[in-house]
Order: structure tokens, then sequence, then C-alpha cells
């Protein structure tokens, strides 16, 4: 077993790249690669690309962890079912191993590719606390435009077997559970929410679940943005872009990020995020009912 570090990016499929750059760029990423086949696109953070398309039929087309050391990649490489260690042709170089999940979902563990120079970030605006004024003589005015999209957070794809999928991925890339779901019996765990296993370091709340439950396949894939006006600005943007909202604007319980959800133009759920939860590997596992980990602190699910 190796430990990832965190995911890297998702792969989708779509028919019509030109559309599907409409949407990347309004929903806050950057174009780093787009030819007749492919579409790159990275956030403001220095990762060569979060997000790829391929042109095709539309779908989901698999999610990609970075692994701490080419030394963990060969050991991936060993695993039944994987590929060899592969010179990925993409912005930025670096070497991969392909595997398929138990649902059949392409899954890539990733490792030492270029990183670039970071992207300037909108300064993130100074807020007056009712307890904590911090901005005297200066007005408050935003830009419009994209919530610009610093990274990728987590992945989230539904399967048939919730405990053989989440024993995969757990295995293989040494995922600990921060907060588990279960359904009527308390025996009957149909979600996990998975970190990574970064000892003492502090990370995301959550970098991929497995849903037992609904039709298997893609679910959402999730973005971490700057702020909370940054998740309003790109709200307005998809908006005014005529785009479908999917869920939100609310504050998740488990892993308590602000949320707003929208579909790109095939229906493909992508989440922006801002505030979450950061734990290490000490913490202990939460055990849950559906109704506290679908509900919210405050906002909610629905769209609108
Ligand atoms: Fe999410």
């Amino acid at each position: 077993m190796i430990k990832v570090k965190d995911i890297a990016y998702v792969r989708f499929s779509a028919p019509d790249l030109d559309e599907m750059e409409r949407f990347t760029q309004d929903f806050g990423l950057v174009t780093v690669l787009r030819d007749d086949d492919h579409l790159y696109s990275r956030g403001t953070d220095p990762d060569a690309y979060v997000h790829v398309v391929e042109r095709g039929e539309p779908g989901f087309a698999g999610v990609a962890f970075e692994a701490q050391s080419a030394e963990d990649l060969k050991a991936v490489a060993q695993l039944e079912g994987a590929s060899e260690v592969e010179k990925i042709e993409a912005p930025g170089g670096g070497i991969r191993v392909r595997l398929v999940d138990p649902n059949g979902n392409q899954v890539e563990v990733v490792h030492g590719r270029e990183a670039p120079s970071p992207l300037p970030v909108r300064k993130p605006s100074p807020l007056n606390r009712g307890s904590d004024r911090q901005r005297f003589g200066e007005l408050q005015r935003l830009e419009a435009g994209p919530a610009q999209v610093k990274r990728i957070g987590h992945c989230v794809v539904r399967v048939s077997d919730f405990n053989e999928s989440a024993d995969w991925y757990a295995s293989r890339f040494g995922f600990l559970r921060s907060d588990e779901v279960y359904l009527g019996d308390e025996s009957n765990t149909v979600t996990a929410f998975m970190r990574c296993d970064l000892g003492e370091t502090h990370v995301d709340h959550h970098t991929f679940l497995c849903v037992g439950l609904g039709e298997p396949g893609f679910d959402h894939a999730a973005f971490e943005v700057e702020d909370f006006d940054s998740i309003m600005l790109g709200h307005d943007q998809l908006k005014n872009g005529g785009y479908e909202h999917h869920a939100g604007i609310g504050r998740h319980v488990l892993g308590s990020q602000i949320f707003d959800y929208w579909k790109d133009p095939w229906g493909h759920v992508l989440e922006h995020f801002s505030d979450g939860d950061l734990l290490n590997a000490s913490a202990p596992i939460g055990r849950f009912d559906p109704a506290t980990a679908l509900g919210t602190q405050w906002g909610s699910f629905a769209a609108g």
C-alpha cells in the first residue's frame, strides 16, 4: 500500500470542446492547452492541470491521485491489473500508472508533473466582522467575474458495492476514514468520507468518496476557491452564463465547506467550495445517519 498525497485531476470526455471550454472558464479554470482533441485546465495553485477533457462521447473518464515518490509509482505498477509506469504526454510531463477500479472507472496515480508558477489570486477581502473590524476607510468593491479555482479538492463516485470499492481504494492508496454514513441498521455503512494519510500534516477532511447508493457512476468533483465572496461571484457568473444549477449555496456538516454545485453542459456536477475542515491522521472517525450527512449548517442542497 502507498499513501497518496492528494487528488491530482479528473478526466471527462465531451463532443464539443468549444462549449466545454466556455464552461470551464466561466467555472473559474484557466486553459493550459487546447487542441482539436484535448482541453487541459488548471487553477491558480501551482499544479500543471486539475481538469482534463478529451473529445468523445460525453462522460466521466477517471480520477487521478498524486503519489509522494517515483518509488511509490513503481509499487503501484506491481498491483494486479496495473499498467507499467508510463510517461504522461501532457503539459508538465511526469509519469503515471493506470488501474481500473471495481466499477470500471479509470484511476491514475501520477508523480513528477512539473509545477508551473502560481497565478495571481484576486486579493481576499478584509472583512469587518462584528467583533473584529479589519477595514477602515477602505470600500468593499468586488470585481465581477468567475470564481478563481485554486485547486481540485475531492471526487465522489457512486458504486455498486460500497465495502468492496472503499476497501479497494483504501488498501491501495492509504486513505483514512474521516466520517462514515450508515443507512438504517448501524452496521450498514453506505459511504465514508476519506482523506489522505500524511501523518501529522493536516489535509482536507475528504479527498475521495465512494457512495454505495444510487446508480453507479460519477457523482461530482469539487474545486477550492478563495473565500465566500468568490463562491458568490462564481455563482453569478455561472447563472449569467445560462448553466444549470445543481445545489446550494450552503455549508456542509461533514467537512464544513461552504458549497455551490453546478452542472457542466453535459450534466457532470462540479462543486465550488471554501473553508473546509483540515484533519491529520489522529482524528477519530465520525458515524452519522444520512439526514445529518446530507444536512447543512445553513442553506440547502436544493437547486435555485
Ligand atoms: Fe463535495
